[in-house]
């Protein structure tokens, strides 16, 4: 298959300069609103396109595969996160799926980090002080934080972005501890100074700070419960820049509320936009809107590899970063 001949539809708005390298490319549509296609507009890019390139705000399940025509070929997604997609459904049907991991990890692993600091801190509550123009001077008293350095961080996925994680926390002078499916190489864990709890719960009901770095997967949904949540130090705070289905948000705010975790920092949540109002009311509480991978150069960089992925595939070859299911 020649790329020059390849109809890519593109559902949200990309980067200009990921734009303009795709329309000399590929004989691509894009998408004029920055807003997600509607079903019906999806259906018709599954029944049109060679290759389709979403990103994690579209929902791209069996219904919608089992819709889509004999030429898509491939369902290049512009993201890393691929629990949006039925991989499965779409190997069935002879549909490749590709994802790009590596360039989004130190972005993410920064707002991570800045998550952690925002809310020990307590930076946004300063903002509002000035923000509201009541700042009387300096106090020993006011906006007392806690001190990061020195205190635990316990890492729920130690892949990628959890070892970004864990060389910047350590840098803050943190002690690294992790859980993951599998355990690092012992060179690994010598280079990043990590400890490996084999038991989550062990490891959550230690830690002053829990940075949730896995993917959402079937066996991670809610893998923070209400019965692991409570496992919880009272004074430890926990951060998400990886999917809101990991933690069980309701549990997660009633606690917050009653004082029996002491804050969260969230850059992702449970029902996407739907969230819990009870969550925004409070104070030690920092709320972002999924930014971990808003930078300008990670952005071009994904789109660059949604390219990579697309011509490789039309040369012939594998998708460098194709996504088979069971990987995750
Ligand atoms: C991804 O690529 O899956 C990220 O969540 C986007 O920020």
């Amino acid at each position: 298959m020649s790329s020059g001949r390849l109809s890519v539809v593109v559902t949200r708005r990309l980067p200009d300069v990921v734009e303009s390298r795709m329309k000399e490319l590929f004989d691509v549509s894009l998408r004029e609103d920055d807003t997600p296609m509607s079903r019906s507009e999806l259906t018709q890019a599954v029944k049109t396109a060679d290759v389709l390139v979403p990103t994690l705000t579209d929902q791209i399940d069996s219904g919608l595969i089992a819709q889509a025509g004999p030429q898509l070929k491939l369902i290049a997604n512009y993201g890393a996160g691929v629990d949006h997609i039925d991989v499965q459904t779409a190997r069935q049907r002879g549909v490749l799926v590709s994802n790009t991991p590596g360039v989004l990890t130190d972005d993410t692993a920064d707002m991570t980090m800045a998550l952690i600091l925002a809310v020990t801190r307590r930076i946004p509550e300063g903002l509002a002080v000035m923000q509201s123009n009541e700042w009387l001077g300096w106090s020993p008293t006011a906006l007392l934080g806690g001190r990061i350095s020195g205190r635990r961080l316990g890492i729920l996925g130690m892949g990628r972005i959890g070892q970004a994680v864990a060389r910047r926390a350590a840098a803050f002078g943190m002690q690294v501890h992790y859980h993951n499916r599998k355990r690092l190489r012992p060179e690994i864990e010598q280079d990043l100074g990590a400890t490996y709890w084999e038991s989550l719960d062990q490891m959550v009901a230690r830690m002053d700070v829990i940075s949730i770095n896995c993917p959402h997967t079937p066996s991670t949904f809610h893998l923070m419960n209400a019965r692991r949540l409570k496992l919880m130090k009272n004074d430890a705070v926990i951060v998400n820049t990886s999917r809101g289905e990991v933690i069980d948000e309701n549990a997660l705010t009633r606690m917050l509320r009653a004082g029996e975790i002491s804050g969260a920092g969230l850059d992702v949540y449970e029902h996407g936009t739907d969230i819990n109002p009870r969550l925004r009311e409070l104070k030690n509480v920092v709320l972002l809107p999924h930014m971990g991978s808003a930078t300008v150069e990670g952005r071009a960089e994904m789109g660059e590899k949604v390219i990579i992925n697309i011509k490789t595939f039309a040369d012939g070859h594998r998708p460098p970063d194709q996504v088979v299911p069971g990987m995750l």
